[in-house]
């Protein structure tokens, strides 16, 4: 029997998901739908052949009415999954949470405590725990290749573009809207941290960052408001005519243009950069998010993290992490090989991990978006819990992490704990 499953908010991340049921019906079944967009909910009724007493506009209709799946995709925005996970938990459907868990720490914890009170299956959307370059990594700490991990350093390069278009112009630019950076980009890779880390616990946690570049000190002499009307768009890197227009122009209708309009083409395109918020000058939006962060952490036995954002890259979301041990190192640049320095016959190892099987629509993260759902559904097939890398208790310790780590960039202070 296949599992059954509700999406709730079928944008980029909910239909991403649901794409495991086209290709394995026999395990997963997607049987409701909740978007307040229509088109959303009515191109995920057609995509699933979801009956229309089973579509909704509101995650509150689905608490509603009786429980009529085993589990639901939770997928609508940060600062809105708190209160779905809670009511849906209740209800008693197992819970698959996009990431960020919710956007306040005791939010986060009032879910953990409900999906366990309601004997719920609890999984964190954290993908990058799933890509073939994380678990080499991990495997190879944990067998003990390269000795005792002494030190980690870990960048996440968010890309110049893909900054302007999600924190500048786009859904994550405001705190007040979904959440600090640290939250909304970077808890993945203080989850991989935690994961990398193992039993170790952080006990020390400093950070400092800040937003600069995208403010209105910095818009150049004679640039418009809008990047149509914008004199000197050629010239500017962040111009929303090469980011979505041109892009439509060669054919291109995927993401980021997708998240413009539902329906992309050089109208519809043209429209929203006309009015919609994604037309708008980088150097006079209203984000109030940092553009680049380190968190410095020290671990129980001394072992010391450093961990660094930043949007001024070429790379796209590409990490690059160096894990230094008493025996050797390893280096990675996500999306290639491992690679293992060993001091003691001073040979370089080189660890190509699988490449990705996912299939057409669920390859996104190398493939990790597939392995995310298929170890929610087999821990969900077989009862057992200890498939999920990202079940409750380790995502609520990374994020808890990630909160300290915001508070001791706020307070210019070093934050003692014991995650
Ligand atoms: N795991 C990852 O790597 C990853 C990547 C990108 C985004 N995300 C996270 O996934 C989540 C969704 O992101 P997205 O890009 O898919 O967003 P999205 O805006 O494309 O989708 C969210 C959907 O929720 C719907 N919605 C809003 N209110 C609703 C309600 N009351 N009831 C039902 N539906 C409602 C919206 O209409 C929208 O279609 C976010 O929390 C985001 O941070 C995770």
């Amino acid at each position: 029997m296949p599992v059954t499953f509700v999406i709730i908010g079928a944008g980029s991340r909910g239909m991403t998901y649901s794409q495991y049921a086209k290709h394995y019906p026999d395990d997963m079944q997607i049987v409701g739908v909740a978007d307040c967009r229509t088109l959303r909910a009515q191109r995920a009724q057609k995509t699933f052949n979801i009956p229309d007493s089973h579509v909704f506009s509101d995650w509150r209709d689905v608490a509603a009415v009786e429980k009529f799946a085993d589990a639901a995709i939770i997928a609508t925005q940060d600062k809105d999954h708190k209160e779905p996970a809670v009511a849906l938990a209740k209800k008693g459907y197992h819970i698959l949470l996009e990431k960020p868990m919710a956007t306040t720490e005791e939010d986060c914890l009032e879910i953990v405590s409900c999906c366990k009170e309601n004997s719920v299956l609890l999984a964190v959307c954290h993908v990058l725990k799933y890509t073939p370059q994380a678990m080499k990594i991990k495997e190879l700490i944990d067998c003990g290749a390269i000795g005792q991990v002494v030190n980690i350093q870990h960048l996440e390069p968010i890309g110049f573009w893909h900054y302007g278009h999600s924190y500048v112009r786009g859904n994550w630019r405001r705190e007040d809207e979904s959440s600090f950076c640290l939250m909304t980009k970077s808890c993945h890779d203080l989850d991989l941290i935690c994961y990398w880390m193992g039993r170790s616990k952080c006990v020390k946690v400093s950070s400092f960052g800040q937003l600069t570049h995208f403010t209105k000190e910095h818009k150049p002499e004679g640039a418009a408001n809008r990047c149509l009307d914008c004199k000197v768009e050629k010239e500017c890197p962040y111009s929303a005519v090469k980011l979505y227009l041109n892009q439509v122009k060669q054919g291109n209708t995927h993401w980021p243009v997708d998240v413009v309009v539902d329906i992309p083409d050089i109208e519809s395109v043209t429209e929203a950069l006309r009015t919609g918020p994604y037309g708008r000058c980088v150097y006079d939006c209203d984000n109030d998010v940092v553009t680049h962060q380190v968190v410095n952490l020290q671990f129980d036995q001394g072992q010391t993290v450093s961990f660094t954002m930043v949007a001024f890259t070429e790379s796209v979301c590409r990490r690059e992490v160096k894990v230094h041990g008493t025996m050797g190192e390893l280096t990675c640049k996500f999306g290639g090989p491992v690679y293992q320095y060993d001091f003691r016959t001073r040979k370089m190892i080189t660890h190509s991990p699988e490449l990705s099987n996912a299939p057409a629509g669920l390859s996104g993260h190398g493939g990790a978006d597939y392995r995310t759902i298929r170890s929610f559904l087999k821990a969900l097939q077989t009862g057992d819990s200890s498939l999920l890398s990202t079940g409750p208790e380790e995502s609520l310790r990374s994020h808890l992490l990630v909160f300290a780590a915001e508070k001791a960039r706020k307070e210019n202070r070093v934050i003692s704990l014991s995650l």
